[in-house]
């Protein structure tokens, strides 16, 4: 099982679409392992960021990030990583494609609601950065039998 840091970013909470994102993952299957609302420091979006800080837009985003509170989520699945991005959409709001998160609740293409880990190891760097560790939690869905086909033995 993977699971992926997801934000759903200030405009998201500023908008009341929090819960709206947060059942397009249940509803998929996935299972909400982690969630905090916080504000996000500097400090702490310079390091999410990291790896964007040559761009052009990094001052803009990291305004954007610190400016309003934030719900982080942990969201955990067989493939959890490439099934959230797949959920989200494109980057850019005026691009995503319709039933996609980005392609249906925005239009803007810096204020794109959501964040998603890009990698399965980006998403246990950012997970670390979010979360300590009794804050993302081990626990059964009684469900999750009708979710995954366990007949091979494992979630499939
Ligand atoms: P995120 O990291 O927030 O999940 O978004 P992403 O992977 O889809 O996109 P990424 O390339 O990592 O960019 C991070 C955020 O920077 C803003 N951005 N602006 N003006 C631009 O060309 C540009 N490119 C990226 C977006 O807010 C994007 O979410
Ligand atoms: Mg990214």
């Amino acid at each position: 099982m993977e699971t992926s840091l997801i934000i759903l970013k200030p405009d998201a909470v500023q908008r009341g679409l929090m819960g709206r994102i947060i059942s397009r993952f249940e509803e998929k299957g996935l299972q909400i392992v982690g969630a905090k609302l916080m504000h996000i420091s500097q400090e702490l979006a310079a390091k999410h960021y990291a790896d964007h800080a040559s761009k052009p837009f990094y001052p803009g985003l990291v305004k954007f990030m610190t400016s309003s509170p934030v719900l982080v989520l942990a969201i955990r699945g067989n493939g959890a990583v490439t099934i959230c991005r797949n959920l989200m959409g494109a980057t850019f709001g005026s691009k995503a494609a319709g039933g996609t998160i980005r392609g249906d609740f925005g239009v803007s293409n810096s204020f794109n609601l959501i964040h998603g880990s890009d990698s399965p190891e980006a998403a246990v760097r950012e997970l670390g950065l979010f979360f300590t560790a009794g804050e993302v939690l081990d626990f059964a869905r009684a469900g999750d039998a009708w979710v995954y086909d366990t007949s091979g033995g494992k979630p499939e």
